[in-house]
């Protein structure tokens, strides 16, 4: 276990613009990521509307391109969605889908996490299956319970294919409050999501389980020696390219 790659993703969320964005691809280009962080594979997911920008900028670099929501249709009457096809146009690797914001403002619920997660395999995409808990979920101990139930809803839904995902633990109380999951915290949930997989694939070693949670330069080390943390999705700081890029390093 844990011998892959890491994987490093920024969630730009919405932020950035075309000059902020060209400044920030700057830096990551400058820091020179394939040679510098060698054990990393990195992608960056912007906005929808920066995706054509961003793909050209990073086209024939080591930084790969994924978005933060995919629809679970592929095309049709339905009023600002962005179907699988069209992400896959401009290049992009990676899909987001079921990131706590888009659960809790969007409602979405588990199954369509995973119809979404079963749109991006079916265009060439692979998806990033969030999972996460409440700060009351955790102090109610259901924590286990609660990313239980989200990833079996896409264990579910893909059969065999859920070999095909990444999966990214991000404890709701985590994101973007400066307070991380402990290591331990982390690789307890990550080593119950891995037997959890390992029941519906025999290549639940193989499957990147990503952390996601105010992870930051200085924490990344020790999140990424857990055993079965194989890389961040990282929100604020991979807003700031010697932060991202030491980050990636950390890998
Ligand atoms: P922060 O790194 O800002 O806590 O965000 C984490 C996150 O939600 C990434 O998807």
């Amino acid at each position: 276990m844990s011998v892959m790659k890491k994987l490093v993703v920024g969630n730009w969320k919405m932020h950035g613009s075309r000059a902020f964005n060209a400044e920030l691809i700057q830096g990551l280009l400058v820091a020179d990521l394939a040679t510098t962080a060698p054990n990393a594979d990195v992608a960056v997911c912007p906005p929808f509307v920066f995706l054509a920008d961003v793909a050209d900028a990073l086209q024939g670099t080591a930084i790969a391109v994924g978005t933060q929501d995919i629809s679970a249709q592929t095309q049709g009457a339905y009023t600002g969605e962005v179907a699988g096809p069209m992400i896959r146009e401009f290049g992009a690797t990676y899909a987001i889908v079921g990131h706590s914001e888009r659960r809790s403002y969007h409602g979405e619920s588990d199954q369509l996490v995973a119809d979404k997660a079963k749109a991006a395999l079916a265009h060439g995409l692979v998806p990033i299956v969030c999972v996460g808990e409440t700060l009351a979920e955790r102090e109610a101990n259901q924590t286990e319970a609660v990313v239980g139930r989200q990833l079996q809803a896409v264990i579910d839904t893909l059969g065999a294919d859920i070999a095909r995902v990444v999966v990214a633990y991000e404890p709701v109380w985590a994101i973007g409050t400066g307070k991380t999951a402990s290591p331990a915290q982390a690789q307890a949930v990550h080593a119950g999501l891995r037997a959890q997989l390992a029941q519906a694939t025999s290549s639940a070693a193989d499957i990147p389980l990503l952390y996601g949670g105010s992870v930051k330069p200085d924490n990344a080390v020790e999140l990424f020696s857990q055993p079965d943390i194989n890389g961040g999705l990282i929100g604020g700081a991979a807003l700031k390219a010697a932060d991202f890029a030491a980050i990636a390093r950390a890998a």
